[in-house]
């Protein structure tokens, strides 16, 4: 989609839809409303009226402008009176992608024009008019969507506009990307098409790829990760990107879960709870995502993508409850369940990344626990830190991103349920707290580096659509991690004296 900026007044432009913000229904003091109601002959409080339209937050009203304007269909749509002029704009974006599916172009009047709100609004309107057709055939493969969007403005040449407008897009596309790869099907997406997956669009950027195969993978000894790929016919492929800018203060590593299906191994999944496990690779699709998102912007942070993919399943080699592994930090795990095969997988990659990559920050995203869910529901991931700092930024970063976080807390109570009686440690606790022992398990292998475990077990996949995600993948993670790597590029520019580089403001 081409997204542009005009200085067209609302009842001039040439587009299929006209999308138009309204907080109230009696609309007396909203020049833009007043002048629009002029245009269409005073006919907006009757329509108001017959449709019972009272401008709640996301009611939409669509009507054919039948010529007296130059768009074809206005869309108004409800703001409420409460909402913060950001929370209008992502409004807005999604109202206006979501009714603009038969349509080729689109004009948007956003009740405060800023940098702010043009990118929140770019982000909702990419990221409302994502389809995922890869599959479908013929007539039942959705043609079209919107072409052209265009921010109605005073100054159409605004840099600041112009740049909000590509940093939204540059977040919306990587979103849909981590989107696509969660909603792409087990039998073609596997590690290994994965691994093509990540390194070319890694290359179109021109950042830096290594990809290892399984030898490569024994012979740096991961024996947890290892262990979990034994039961699958599949190899296991172990990626690194980097990002390295000219100027950078911070390096900031992501690490992510690639399960491309998880069917639990020996201790098997019910069919039930096994439908969806093409989504266990979500971490490492925000992961992918977030990294090329960084690239895009261009931001002054150093951004390393970890990712350990493989499938769990239940070959003969299988590995089973009861096996030892010796780790690559050297440490032996006892198997409890090997349906607990991503915090295996995470270990040897974490281990790997503070001896390798020595981050200043350690970040991995995971759908690691069901507990997770019955914890905080479907749509909250689960962040866990002791650098209550980092857990604050990370939290305000959620809510510019329009994600959702909870802090967990990592207790120390809990450690003695990870005790082996043969082992240094076991990889599952009890019943109790399993989203808490998972990341304690975590700890064990991220010595004295500054990490945050965030559990995405809910959601980076839906049922349904909720909130503006869609149904499928929702490539959850991505936004709110440009918006942390946005506040530390931040710290960059102020060390510099160099304001201009800062876009988080944006
Ligand atoms: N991939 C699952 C967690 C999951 C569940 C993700 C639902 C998305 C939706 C993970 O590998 C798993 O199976 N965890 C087990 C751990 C248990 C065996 C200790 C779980 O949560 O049941
Ligand atoms: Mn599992
Ligand atoms: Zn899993």
């Amino acid at each position: 989609m081409r997204i542009t900026l005009s200085t067209d007044a609302p009842k001039a432009a040439a587009v299929d839809i006209l999308a138009i913000g309204v907080r109230r229904k009696k609309f007396d003091k909203d020049e833009e409303l007043l002048a629009l109601d002029k245009a269409l002959g005073g006919v907006l409080d009757e329509w108001f009226k017959d449709e019972g339209f009272a401008a709640k937050p996301n009611q939409v009203l669509k009507v054919p402008a039948r010529g007296r304007v130059k768009a074809k269909w206005i869309l108004l749509v409800g703001l409420g009176t409460k909402n913060s002029d950001m929370e209008a704009a992502r409004i807005l974006g999604y109202q206006a992608a979501k009714a603009s599916s038969r349509q080729k172009s689109a004009a948007i009047v956003l009740p405060e024009v800023s940098p702010a709100t043009v990118r929140v609004a770019t982000e909702t309107l990419i990221g409302g008019a994502y389809r995922y057709a890869e599959y479908k055939t013929g007539t039942r493969k959705p043609k079209g969507g919107l072409a052209r969007c265009a921010f109605l403005c005073a100054d159409a040449k605004s840099t600041g506009l112009k740049k909000a407008i590509q940093a939204g897009t540059a977040v919306a596309e990587s979103v849909n990307i981590a989107r696509d790869l969660v909603n792409a099907p087990p039998n073609d997406l596997n590690p290994v098409t994965l691994a093509e997956f990540a390194k070319t669009e890694a290359e179109k950027l021109n950042l830096e790829v290594d990809v290892w195969d399984k030898k490569k993978i024994e012979a740096a000894g991961m024996n947890l990760f290892l262990a979990v790929n034994r039961g699958s016919a599949v190899e296991p492929r172990f990626i690194h990107i980097a990002y390295k800018p000219k100027k950078s203060h911070t390096k900031v590593a992501f690490v992510g879960k690639g399960l491309t299906f998880d069917a639990g191994g020996l201790c098997l999944k019910p069919g039930k709870s096994m439908v969806d496990m093409k989504c266990d690779m979500a971490g490492s699709a925000a992961t992918l995502g977030l990294v090329l998102a960084a690239a895009r912007l261009e931001l002054p942070v150093e951004v390393h993508a970890i990712i350990g993919s493989t499938e769990n399943m239940l070959g003969a080699a299988a590995y089973r409850p009861g096996d030892v592994f010796t780790s690559l930090a050297g440490k032996t795990v006892e198997i409890i369940n090997t349906d607990a095969e991503g915090r295996l997988v995470l270990a040897d990659c974490l281990a790997w990344t503070v001896e390798n990559i020595k981050p200043d920050i350690m970040v991995d995203h995971a759908t690691l626990t069901g507990a997770c869910m019955v914890a905080l529901g479907p749509h909250r991931a689960a962040l866990y830190t002791h650098d209550s700092d980092l857990a604050q930024t990370y939290e305000n970063a959620s809510e510019l991103a329009d994600e959702r976080f909870w802090r967990m807390p990592l207790d120390k109570g809990l450690r003695k349920q990870l005790d082996s009686f043969i082992a240094d440690v076991k990889h599952t606790g009890g019943s109790y707290g399993g989203s808490i022992t998972a990341a304690l398990f975590l700890e064990e292998f991220v010595g004295t580096t500054n990490w945050m475990h965030l559990d995405i077990a809910g959601p980076a996949f839906n049922d349904g659509p909720a909130g503006r995600t869609p149904k499928g993948g929702t490539g959850f993670g991505v936004a709110t991690a440009v918006r942390f790597l946005e506040y530390l590029a931040l710290d960059t520019a102020s060390d510099d004296g160099d304001e201009s580089a800062a876009t988080a403001e944006a």
